[in-house]
């Protein structure tokens, strides 16, 4: 058996956490990150019939029978984990009543997965169904993004378009738009199960006057995204806290130009 402590997912956890402190997203245990697995390359590092102990998810995950993820810990720093994987990540499996995950590697101090949990596996499902290749969920505090939710409508098409106008990439990156739900309590089935609800339509969902969460069929991908948006964000704060004047914009008959020659669809709707 191969040591987990070198696998390549646990060394894209280390290194994506890490990063994402870094940027100042994840302040002490903010942010947290769930990445599928597959049941062959866990079985490279870890024997997948002893279960260390069981889990409750709070609700019926029955879709994910049999999957893996590893997840980070509820309570932990994203700073940490480099120094310290076994205690601040986790492996699990969704067993099959669904309601159960079994714990195969991690939470070495008795600790479990995120308390965002529910919001991961729903948006899991949700995405999954919508793509096959889907495997990432990431959530964090990205400082701009959060700025601008106090000063902008909480509101899908007017906060998208908000943001494809700050940087010629955006429409390239995030064609199919943001989903913004509003200020909710975090860390419950309810706001997963309007996090997955807006997870049908976008990769990407704000927590209004919370954070982000990015999805993706790998780490780079959902980072990307979140990224993408976070940088998009700032601009529109720097501008707007000048107080100056737009002189100029990047207009919707542009924005089609960009969708056409990156052939991407953007949401027609959102152009508004
Ligand atoms: P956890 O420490 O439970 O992952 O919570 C952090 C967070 O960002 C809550 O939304
Ligand atoms: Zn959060």
């Amino acid at each position: 058996m191969k040591n987990i402590l070198e696998a390549p997912f646990v060394e894209e956890m280390k290194d994506i956490t890490f990063n994402m402190y870094t940027q100042g997203w994840d302040e002490r245990n903010g942010g947290n990150i769930s990445y599928m697995l597959e049941e062959a390359e866990v079985a490279e590092y870890l024997d997948v019939n002893k279960v260390i102990r069981t889990i409750p998810t709070g609700f019926d995950a029955s879709y994910l029978k049999g999957r893996y993820f590893i997840v980070t810990g509820t309570g932990k720093y994203f700073k940490n984990v480099t120094k310290d994987p076994e205690t601040n990540l986790g492996i699990i499996r969704i067993a099959e009543d669904g309601t159960t995950a079994e714990l195969l590697w991690g939470y070495a101090d008795g600790g479990k997965f995120t308390s965002e949990f529910p919001a991961h596996m729903m948006s899991h499902i949700a995405r999954l169904k919508q793509d096959p290749n889907h495997r990432v969920v990431m959530h964090c505090h990205p400082t701009n993004t959060l700025a601008m939710n106090f000063v902008h409508e909480l509101d899908d098409a007017k906060f998208t378009h908000s943001l494809w106008q700050m940087c010629t990439e955006c429409m390239v990156v995030f064609p199919d738009g943001i989903g913004v739900l509003p200020w909710m309590l975090c860390g419950n089935n309810e706001i997963g199960e309007a996090t997955a609800k807006k997870m049908e339509e976008f990769r990407l969902v704000v927590w209004g006057l919370h954070g982000i969460y990015g999805t993706g069929k790998d780490i780079d991908e959902a980072f990307g995204l979140i990224e993408t948006v976070e940088k998009a964000a700032q601009l529109y704060m720097l501008v707007a806290s000048t107080g100056m004047p737009r002189l100029n914009t990047i207009n919707n008959d542009q924005l089609r130009v960009i969708a056409d020659a990156f052939k991407v669809k953007a949401r027609e709707d959102f152009l508004i």
